[in-house]
């Protein structure tokens, strides 16, 4: 079945976190057009309401008053989302704010460590052990950090930015993978003393920000089972309009290109520091790569759909540095694994790679999701490769990231 259409999408979710947070501590209105709608941007701007700030929509725009900030008197809830916990705790740990974190059953068995440790350094006081939940009790204002990641993380990069809002003096992070770098983007749109060539330095930290006026661009990671399918699909020829285009995440696409695939980037343009644009997918016949570990963080969501991908590629796709993989919603490899293995792919793993040796014809069957979101869009897509349907056994889940999945789906192949 060819896949056909133009599609625009809602906003990326990476992006409405940072903008909604980075908003709620610059004084004055900012406001944000189309906001992602997925239940993880309703976490975060839950939590920020519970905190004091007041946030409202007008007009598909969302208006957020910063600088309004008190304790919550109840339990800030992540609910699903790694994005909002982790940025939330460096956001209000350098504000001394004392919170209570909590998230649901998947975010709450997610390591915090990595952020637990540099901000304890910058010395913030967080209470409750390496999980959810945490208490936040910090009473002094941070100090600056130098910090090197051991795991290249957009999320701790962001976590300690946010934190370092507060302190005075340099901080300075050493991201070696190059993750996504969308708070540092907004950062310096703001007015603020950033450069990210290689490091990551904040040099003036305590200078005042001015408030975010943008209209976020589609979001890429939903774009990129679009694409995919696309991609997959005989005769198929897709057009989606106004797509986050950054670097750090449309590298898939130029993995698919390089297997031989036929995705072009038109009409280019700068929005708020972020570079936009309209993809065009045609259909292709793809062959296998080697997908080296360098490149795992700015493809680090696409996985899954890529692991699909793979088994219409002819020869063996390898992923290679994939253990990160296993500390998401779910633990991804496995929920690949499993369900690939089910469709009939030939997927084996070995250490922290992944390998699938394609092209695989894939049948339908039962899809376990473990209630991620990205698993359940995934195999959904597997579904209509084997010509009929996976039963889903979580479909709600999708809601996370990307609650107009089904409607696009089926406007884009009927
Ligand atoms: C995100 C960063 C990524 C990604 C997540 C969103 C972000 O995680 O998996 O879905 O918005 O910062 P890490 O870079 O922390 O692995």
């Amino acid at each position: 079945m060819p896949i056909n259409g133009t599609i625009k999408l809602s906003g990326d979710k990476s992006i409405s976190h940072r903008a909604i947070l980075l908003s709620s501590i610059i004084s004055g209105e900012s406001r944000l057009k189309n906001i992602s709608n997925s239940d993880d941007i309703k976490s975060t701007i839950n939590c920020l309401v519970k905190c004091g700030i007041k946030i409202s929509y007008i007009d598909n725009s969302l208006l957020v008053t910063g600088n309004t900030f008190r304790n919550p008197k109840n339990s800030l809830d992540c609910g699903n989302s790694g994005t909002s916990a982790r940025l939330l705790i460096g956001l209000l740990s350098g504000l001394g704010i004392k919170a209570k974190i909590v998230g649901d059953k998947s975010l709450t068995k997610r390591p915090m460590r990595r952020i637990i440790e540099p901000l304890t350094l910058m010395g913030a006081s967080i209470d409750g052990g390496t999980h959810l939940p945490l208490s936040l009790n910090t009473e002094n204002p941070l100090l600056p950090i130098n910090y090197s990641m051991p795991i290249s993380s957009a999320q701790v990069k962001s976590c300690i930015l946010f934190a370092s809002l507060n302190t005075t003096g340099e901080t300075k992070i050493k991201d070696l993978y190059h993750s996504r770098n969308h708070t540092e983007i907004m950062l310096k749109e703001c007015g603020c003393e950033i450069v990210f060539d290689e490091d990551i330095v904040i040099k003036n930290p305590s200078k005042k920000l001015s408030p975010i006026f943008m209209d976020i661009p589609g979001d890429s990671s939903s774009a990129a089972f679009m694409i995919i399918l696309a991609a997959m699909m005989p005769d198929s020829k897709l057009y989606l309009k106004d797509i986050l285009c950054n670097q750090s995440r449309i590298k898939y696409i130029d993995l698919i290109n390089s297997m031989g695939g036929d995705i072009k980037i038109k009409n280019k343009r700068m929005v708020f520091g972020e570079i936009v644009g309209d993809i065009l997918v045609k259909y292709k016949p793809l062959r296998a790569i080697n997908i080296k570990r360098e490149i795992i963080p700015q493809i680090i969501d696409e996985i899954p759909i890529l692991c699909l991908l793979a088994t219409q590629a002819k020869g063996e796709t390898i992923f290679n540095g994939i253990d990160e993989l296993r500390y998401k919603e779910s633990n991804r490899v496995e929920a690949i694994k499993i369900n690939l293995k089910n469709m009939g792919a030939n997927i084996s793993l070995n250490k922290d790679k992944i390998k699938i040796n394609g092209p695989n014809i894939l049948h339908n069957t039962n899809i376990k999701t473990y209630s991620d979101h990205r698993i359940a869009m995934t195999f959904t897509i597997a579904g209509l490769l084997s010509g009929k349907f996976n039963h889903i056994d979580d479909e709600s889940c999708i809601d996370t990231s990307f609650p107009d999945f089904y409607n696009v789906l089926k406007e884009i192949s009927l």
